[in-house]
């Protein structure tokens, strides 16, 4: 299957980590036609009906994506009958019964299983889901009794130096955060050639998961999502924390209506051109949510980066759309830089100006013209949520620095650009009180006739 990049929802639907039965992968017809033999692709996978061909096996038609009859079909090709024996993977890549894509993404998935059995101090017992990078499994902490979720990274990090540190040290102090909505860290570590970390347990689904079924979220849910993500932001900026990476997927809400942001501390581990070359190679995830100045690769990436994946996220709950789509994560990230963004009242008309206001300042494109701190923005989602008008949100007036923002296309405005000014311009003022006085000349000639 090729990763088509579907405007109007996150690829990763299209390219999903485990394919719905109906997942367009080419029938692949009663029998595989033999082939002749090439070497495997991996040389620890080349006998057929090993260990790993069974596992391959069922993974392939647990996902759907193969019957057990054709897996049976595609392992006797393996055995190869005469010839020498061949691995799985090849052969079902061969006959089209899945694709190369979703080998490596099976593979991910195999070696990530392995490792979580091994760690020590902890049993593994479902996987939770997995996303671009890990997999997150549930797990019980045997020495405190207790349910965690623990990611496994992939094998690739463990050959950077810069990464391992970052990610212990972010891991360490990311456990000293205690906030109700923070995912907790509990734990960082390595097993054989995987690095993990184990957190707390969150019992819901993310936002990702809502907005998948619901398609929008009503708009004092939205705020009342919004305020507590913007709570747990404070808390994680004045400990000198940057999210980088705030988006529906890691939102999660528990069923008792706590909201809790997810991956904080791992974010800056995996530095952001890693995780957008990763997307956009892989075609796993999207550059959504990701701020203007991420996109451009600033190096002094502060607290209205994360106010921007937050309002991006706000956008997406209210209107359920994403603020700018594209046929790719570069034509995405080029509308994040230079393309003004529709007000989300435009696109759900229901939508409260106030709640609009809010969304269109978080998303400016400038970080100096969004909300400067967490606190300002949970106060207007306060504000708002108390049926008063924002404080510091406000559709801009200033028609002269629209203009020379529009010149600095990168640096633009987009609410600004797109919206009418709140006050009444003085041409309009002249104009109306010209009118009036006319009137009233009129009703003087009028009167004086009579
Ligand atoms: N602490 C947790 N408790 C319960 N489930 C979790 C937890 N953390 C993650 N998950 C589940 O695991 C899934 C995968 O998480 P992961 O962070 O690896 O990727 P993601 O955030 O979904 O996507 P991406 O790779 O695009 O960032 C999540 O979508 C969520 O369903
Ligand atoms: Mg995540």
């Amino acid at each position: 299957m090729a990763a088509e990049y579907s405007p109007g929802f996150p690829l990763f639907l299209a390219v999903s980590a485990t394919p719905p039965p109906s997942s367009p992968n080419p029938s692949p017809g009663p029998e595989p036609k033999p082939r002749a033999a090439r070497p495997a692709a991996d040389p620890g996978e080349s006998r057929a009906g090993s260990m790993n061909d069974t596992l391959l096996g069922k993974m392939v038609v647990a996902r759907g994506l193969a019957t057990d009859e054709e897996i049976e079909a595609a392992m006797g090709l393996a055995r190869g009958s005469g010839n020498a024996p061949r691995a799985l993977a090849d052969v079902l890549v061969e006959h089209h019964i899945i694709t190369k894509r979703q080998l490596a993404r099976l593979r991910m998935n195999l070696e990530g299983d392995r490792a979580a059995l091994r760690i020590p101090g902890y049993q593994i017992m479902r996987k939770l889901g997995a996303g671009a990078m890990a997999t997150v499994y549930l797990a019980k902490q045997l020495s405190l009794d207790r349910l965690v979720a623990i990611k496994i990274l992939p094998r690739k990090f463990l050959s950077d130096p810069m990464f391992v540190e970052r990610f212990y040290k972010e891991g360490r102090a990311a456990a000293k955060l205690s906030d109700p909505n923070i995912v907790g860290a509990v734990d960082v570590g390595q097993v054989g050639e995987h690095h993990y970390f184990v957190m707390e347990y969150v019992d819901g689904e993310t936002v990702f998961d809502r907005l998948h079924r619901d398609k929008r979220i009503e708009e004092r849910a939205a705020l009342e999502i919004a305020r507590q993500v913007a709570s747990a932001l404070q808390h994680a900026h004045a400990k000198g924390f940057i999210h980088r990476d705030v988006k529906p997927k890691n939102l999660m809400l528990t069923k008792s209506g706590v909201v809790k942001l997810a991956d904080l501390g791992l974010a800056r581990a995996i530095a952001d051109k890693e995780a957008a070359a990763a997307e956009r190679n892989k075609a796993f995830g999207t550059p959504y949510y990701i701020s203007p100045e991420q996109i451009r690769g600033a190096t002094d990436i502060g607290a209205p980066a994360d106010i921007y994946g937050l309002g991006a996220t706000l956008y997406h709950m209210l209107t359920g759309k994403v603020p700018f789509e594209g046929r790719s994560p570069t034509e995405v990230m080029q509308k994040h830089l230079k393309s003004p963004l529709v007000p989300p009242d435009h696109v759900v008309p229901s939508i409260s100006s106030d709640a609009a206001e809010i969304v269109e300042m978080t998303m400016a494109k400038s970080p100096s013209k969004r909300y400067q701190s967490a606190a300002d923005l949970l106060e207007d989602i306060n504000l708002v949520l108390a049926g008063h008008r924002p404080r510091h949100a406000h559709r801009g007036p200033d028609i002269g620095s629209i203009a020379a923002d529009v010149e600095q296309s990168a640096e633009t405005s987009p609410v600004q650009a797109s919206r009418p000014s709140r006050g009444a311009s003085p041409a309009i003022l002249a104009v109306l009180a010209a009118s009036i006085l006319a009137n009233l000349v009129l009703l003087l000639l009028v009167l004086i006739r009579r």
